[in-house]
């Protein structure tokens, strides 16, 4: 017999007693500060889904001997909800969101589930926190969907038991500037046959040392290139773009491949669908290596890099530091001041045009 899958129709909701007070949009730091609900779904291997939860926001139960407390049995997601100048509230492609929710999972053995059902969840808890929704540009409601793994059990096996549960965090700016990156070739964020294309709390865990090595040094981010060729990957929290005039002498807009290495960004995605419609310049998914980038900056070809994913939205990079050396990237030659670069400011702004409504597209999800 079938066990039950999600059923959005059996979802109950509970109300808080002790509803939190709004913060000043100026106030938001990303991610500090969370809303009054969560939404939460059990599984079991014997019975399915059960019906989904929403309840006052607070600590989980959890055994101490939990897979996801011991083997790092989680997955998460991050997406994010927006006000548009109308007062209504729109989810931007969360169904990209819960596919890579779902093979993220499905790669460490946490049970399938109906990514609709999920999302109808999804939308009724941000409705029902809609209070915490800020209003302008930059400023959003962050939805993490997390997916655990809560069997109490010691063998390497996998769990059969699950919590897949989402809570909200009203964010501003992760970035408010350009961003200062340091290159590291020593240590690796994934590799080939790895998992560095799946959302897993196990591949950000081992960034932290080194990422916080080059806080303490004044940069932001790792860049984190693989191989004896120092092949530019990505950033960890965001896919990695550079604007240039290529070797053959083509303006191109370039990220890294979806090769297994990459975290396929669903920023990263509407990025190069709207610079593909747009058929300005070449829009290119392939390897670059660290020295091209080097000598395209030696030669005054570099015209912008930036940054993009759900949280930082997109962001200039103004240096990449590389074996010993500082590289500056172009801003905006045509003012110091700059924070986004002219193709960064224009992706950046109809991006924003659309996540925010300005803009109609099959993107925006209404609640
Ligand atoms: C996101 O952009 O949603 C992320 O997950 C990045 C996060 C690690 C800060």
């Amino acid at each position: 017999m079938t066990k039950p899958d999600i059923d959005a129709s059996k979802l109950t909701i509970t109300l808080t007693q002790t509803p939190k007070e709004l913060l000043d949009q100026s106030e938001l730091k990303f991610g500090k500060y969370f809303t009054d609900h969560m939404l939460c779904i059990k599984y079991t291997e014997e019975n399915g889904w059960e019906a989904p939860e929403i309840k006052p926001y607070g600590p989980l139960a959890i055994d101490p001997a939990a897979f996801a407390l011991n083997y790092s049995v989680q997955a998460f997601e991050g997406t994010k909800a927006y006000r548009a100048a109308d007062g209504t509230i729109n989810l931007f492609r969360p169904e990209k969101n819960l596919q890579r929710l779902a093979s993220s999972s499905q790669r460490i053995m946490l049970p399938e589930f109906d990514q609709e059902q999920f999302l109808e969840c999804i939308k009724e808890l941000v409705k029902v926190d809609q209070r915490f929704v800020p209003n302008d540009y930059g400023y959003s409601m962050y939805v993490r969907p997390n997916f655990i793994g809560t069997e109490p059990n010691l063998n390497l096996v996998y769990s059969r038991e699950a919590l897949l549960y989402v809570y909200l965090s009203p964010v501003g700016p992760y970035f408010p500037r350009t961003v200062k990156l340091f290159a590291n070739a020593i240590e690796a964020r994934a590799w080939p046959g790895g998992v560095g294309s799946f959302k897993l709390g196990g591949n950000y865990a081992p960034s932290m040392r080194p990422a916080m090595d080059v806080v303490s040094k004044g940069y932001d981010q790792i860049l984190w290139l693989l191989g004896d060729d120092h092949y530019v990957t990505e950033v960890g929290t965001m896919n990695f773009f550079i604007f240039w005039v290529n070797a053959d002498g083509e303006k191109e807009l370039v990220t890294a491949p979806l090769d297994g290495i990459i975290l396929p960004g669903v920023t990263r995605d509407s990025l190069l669908a709207l610079a593909r419609q747009w058929g300005e310049f070449k829009v290119s998914e392939r390897k670059i290596t660290m020295p091209e980038v080097v000598t395209a900056l030696e030669e005054g070809r570099v015209l912008e890099a930036f940054g993009a994913g759900t949280a930082c939205i997109v962001c200039s990079v103004s240096e990449v530091f590389y074996e010993g050396q500082n590289l500056a990237i172009p801003v905006d030659p045509t003012d110091p001041d700059a924070v986004y670069g002219p193709l960064t400011k224009r992706l950046r702004a109809e991006l924003l045009d659309i996540q925010y409504a300005k803009t109609p597209s099959p993107w925006s999800v209404p609640l």
